[in-house]
């Protein structure tokens, strides 16, 4: 035996209970009580909460935008993920005109293959379908392991928007080759004719970020891709939702029983549009912007009632000189904020509060997204599944702040958040990647994980 860890408190998305962890050749091989076999390392968690790792469904690590690059890398990325308990990240490759999927897929893979700290999968941004052409690649992409295609509704001058019939055909194809749709959700004509009077008007600061993409511009989107996904009858992920409105929308389209799933993210759930009067509010800027506080209560109240299903990070931070570009235009900031080590400690520190169980967090953060996404051997502690676990202590307080992440920002919009609870052990397929407060994990050792089709 590789690694027993004795004595924790195992926590899945349904169960709690008292129990060993034995791991040989990277699996969970037995869980039990008193397991006394002999093993190359025993860690001792009593007191400790023992979780499945998270996986963040949500993530943009060395992605071209905004006229940059975000500022972390594929190694920066994840090692700051394995240091927040994050086990696995998808990325989003982005198809560009005149290139294939696989092709961008595979461009990518190299690129982030020798320096991945923990397991990573792939979702394809779709921007063009070269004339239809590309529709015929979704097979071979499936089968490859890339079983989710995204579109955005958004960012028409950078080239990535798709429209209507664009998405009906994506969400058709994803859907007979047994993949699902993700998508970014705002409209972008009410943005460009916002930002066009705003700044005609000499309105130029990150408030008018969101006044630009206030709740009704992202709803519109919402229930647009839920209109497509529901008369075409496809599966629809919509990434990043912030908005009530749109939110309400999807939670009546699965309860009139659509396959239709909703991620929110933190930042949603801890702050309001109200950063963006704040001096710094540039550092905020990400699209969807942060909405009122009707949106914040909503989303809480849904991840509280089940109907969210999952939380991801949406990782994409820019360094500060970089969000200085707008300093004197909210239109010159790139957007995205930092995220991927705060997701997990964020969702259980919010148990640990009180505010959901320790099995839902679980649930939203690891067994959620490994069924969507069809990562079968990821999101639970049983025998047989990746040895992808998290030791948490309850009673460990951070508060976060760019001097204690492991990312390669140079600041964060989570800076001073108290945290109540925290990992202090990651293992990735058996492998300590993180060790009370140290990135322990070695580049390169992440490994694609080819996922499974709908059946
Ligand atoms: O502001 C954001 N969210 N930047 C990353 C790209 C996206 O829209 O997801
Ligand atoms: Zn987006
Ligand atoms: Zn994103």
């Amino acid at each position: 035996m590789d690694l027993l860890i004795k004595n924790g408190t195992i926590i899945t998305d349904k169960e709690r209970f008292q129990a060993d962890i034995a791991v040989e050749n990277g699996k969970i091989t037995c869980i039990g009580t008193n397991l006394s076999m002999k093993a190359d390392k025993t860690v001792v968690a009593t007191g400790k909460l023992v979780l499945p790792g998270a996986i963040d469904a949500h993530t943009h690590l060395a992605m071209p935008f905004g006229g940059t690059v975000s500022a972390d890398s594929y190694l920066s990325g994840t090692r700051a993920a394995a240091c927040g308990g994050v086990t696995t990240v998808f990325d989003y490759p982005i198809q560009r005109k005149g290139k294939g999927i696989l092709e961008t897929v595979e461009a990518r893979k190299a690129i982030c293959d020798p320096e991945a700290c923990v397991d990573y999968a792939f979702h394809c941004c779709i921007t063009d379908l070269n004339g239809g052409t590309l529709l015929d690649e979704f097979a071979d992409a499936v089968a490859y392991g890339v079983t989710s295609f995204k579109c955005f509704l958004v960012y028409k001058k950078e080239g990535m928007m798709v429209d209507d019939a664009t998405l009906v055909k994506v969400l058709l194809k994803a859907k007979e080759t047994g993949a699902i749709t993700n998508i970014h959700a705002e409209n972008p004509d009410l943005i460009d004719m916002n930002i066009e009077k705003f700044l005609k008007e000499g309105k130029t600061s990150p408030w008018y970020h969101y006044l630009s993409r206030p709740e009704f511009v992202e709803a519109e989107a919402d229930k647009r891709a839920i209109h497509w996904a529901k008369s075409v009858d496809a599966p629809l992920y919509l990434v990043h939702m912030a908005d009530k409105e749109g939110l309400e929308a999807a939670i009546a389209a699965k309860q009139a029983g659509h396959e239709i799933y909703v991620e929110t993210c933190p930042q949603y759930l801890e702050f309001t549009c109200d950063v963006y009067k704040r001096e710094d509010g540039r550092n905020f800027v990400c699209s969807p912007p942060m909405k009122g506080q009707e949106s914040k209560d909503a989303l809480w109240a849904a991840i509280k009632a089940g109907t969210i299903d999952t939380v991801a990070t949406d990782h994409c931070p820019f360094q500060s000189y970089e969000k200085d570009w707008g300093k004197d235009n909210f239109t010159k900031i790139p957007n995205g904020c930092a995220g991927v080590e705060n997701l997990y400690s964020y969702m259980l520190s919010a148990a640990n509060d009180g505010l959901i169980s320790f099995n839902r967090a679980v649930e939203l953060c690891s067994a959620n997204p490994a069924k969507i996404f069809g990562c079968t051997q990821k999101g639970s502690l049983i025998p047989g599944k990746d040895a992808d676990i998290v030791i948490y202590d309850p009673d460990k307080y951070v508060t976060i702040s760019v001097r204690n992440m492991h990312s390669d920002y140079d600041h964060t919009i989570w800076e001073g958040k108290k945290i109540h609870g925290y990992p202090v052990q990651t293992y990735v397929r058996g492998k300590l990647v993180y060790d009370n407060g140290n990135f322990v994990g070695e580049p390169g050792y992440g490994q694609f994980v080819k996922r499974e089709p709908k059946k």
